[in-house]
């Protein structure tokens, strides 16, 4: 191969568990109103795992829809790279269920754990084995179930997130090394462990033995989001010597309307051209990105060619973007 590597979109999947569970619901269970959860998040409902379905039963259908949207075998797959801060145990890594649940008994599979920024590190690692050529096609998958440590008494965080899985395919293709090149043109990532106690889970195998709860102080996160997604989205811009105009699409992570409303508005991108899941897959973390794009590609809006850009960030924290040449 000569030229540049690079890891192209050979297709996408997505799963939401069936049960849907709406603002009015939640509304007879804690101190709430649909009215609140729209006007602060833009979330109207979220999607929660059945008993007995588990993180990597969500992320096991999303990879199966990815590789039939692809036309591919598992026989093609080499890496699975699976982003969860919700893996269906301590040990062994959730990436080695979906592994067995595919039929694969080839290649390398682990887990990536940055909590909401977890589907941009997941593509970052996956594509740099393609580059590296120590892979030659990646599953990079997304897959939640928060429902299993919220306190659902807690009404500051309980009505924010939701289940759900989304995954791509990346294969090794060829390049010049141009921002016109057809695949993930680059990603940045970043952390900050200082920060920790804004948002995090209060347990774990090693402190408490148990899993824990979801713990965050909402508006010091919606603060330092702003700033820090801000920065990311500027880091891939810059890199890849690219202007806001020319993105075709916004995929952020949905995490509150507010953040992704303040983000387009600062690259001047319509509405139009932002892809927005919020509204019906409240906060599915590490999930959230891999869903909208693979509903946005299944759609039709995304085409081949697109130039798509993400970002995210989360607990540690953690944040980062990606630019990829659809
Ligand atoms: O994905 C990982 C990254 N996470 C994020 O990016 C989340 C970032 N943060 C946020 O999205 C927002 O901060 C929240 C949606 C979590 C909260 O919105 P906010 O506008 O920052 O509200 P707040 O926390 O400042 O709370 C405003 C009021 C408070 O009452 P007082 O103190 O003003 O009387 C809260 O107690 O709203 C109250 N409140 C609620 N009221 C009804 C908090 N939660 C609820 C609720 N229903 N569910």
């Amino acid at each position: 191969m000569s030229g540049v590597r690079r890891s192209r979109i050979a297709g996408c999947g997505s799963y939401l568990p069936a049960r849907c569970l709406t603002n009015a619901e939640l509304a007879k269970k804690v101190d709430t109103s649909d009215e609140w959860i729209v006007a602060r998040t833009g979330i109207r409902e979220r999607h929660i795992a059945a008993d007995g379905e588990f993180t990597s039963d969500l992320a096991t259908k999303a990879a199966q829809e990815a590789l039939a949207d692809g036309e591919m075998a598992i026989e093609d797959v080499d890496l699975i790279v699976l982003a969860t801060a919700t893996p269906d145990q301590t040990f062994p890594a959730t990436a080695a269920q979906v592994q067995k649940k595919l039929g694969m008994h080839h290649g390398a599979a682990f887990d990536v754990q940055a909590v909401c920024t977890g589907f941009v590190y997941a593509l970052s690692v996956a594509d740099n084995f393609v580059k590296a050529g120590q892979a030659d096609c990646a599953l990079v998958i997304g897959a939640e179930t928060f429902s299993r440590i919220l306190d659902w008494e807690d009404r500051g965080t309980c009505v924010l997130f939701g289940d759900g899985a989304g995954a791509v395919i990346l294969r090794a293709g060829e390049g010049d090394g141009t921002n016109k090149d057809r695949g993930v043109l680059s990603t940045h990532i970043h952390s900050d462990g200082r920060y920790h106690d804004m948002l995090y889970v209060d347990g774990g195998p090693s402190t408490t033995g148990l899993a824990g709860h979801l713990r965050m102080e909402g508006r010091e996160v919606f603060k330092h989001a702003v700033i820090n997604l801000a920065e990311a989205v500027d880091e891939a811009l810059e890199e890849n010597n690219v202007t806001p105009e020319e993105i075709d699409w916004f995929v952020p992570h949905q995490a509150n309307k507010r953040i992704i409303d303040a983000m387009a508005r600062k690259l001047s991108l319509d509405e139009s051209r932002v892809v927005n899941t919020i509204d019906r897959h409240a906060n599915t973390s590490a999930a959230s990105i891999p869903l909208a794009l693979a509903e946005a590609a299944g759609d039709g809006r995304i085409k081949a060619g697109d130039l798509v850009l993400i970002e995210a960030m989360g607990g540690g924290f953690t944040w980062g973007s990606g630019l990829i040449r659809w």
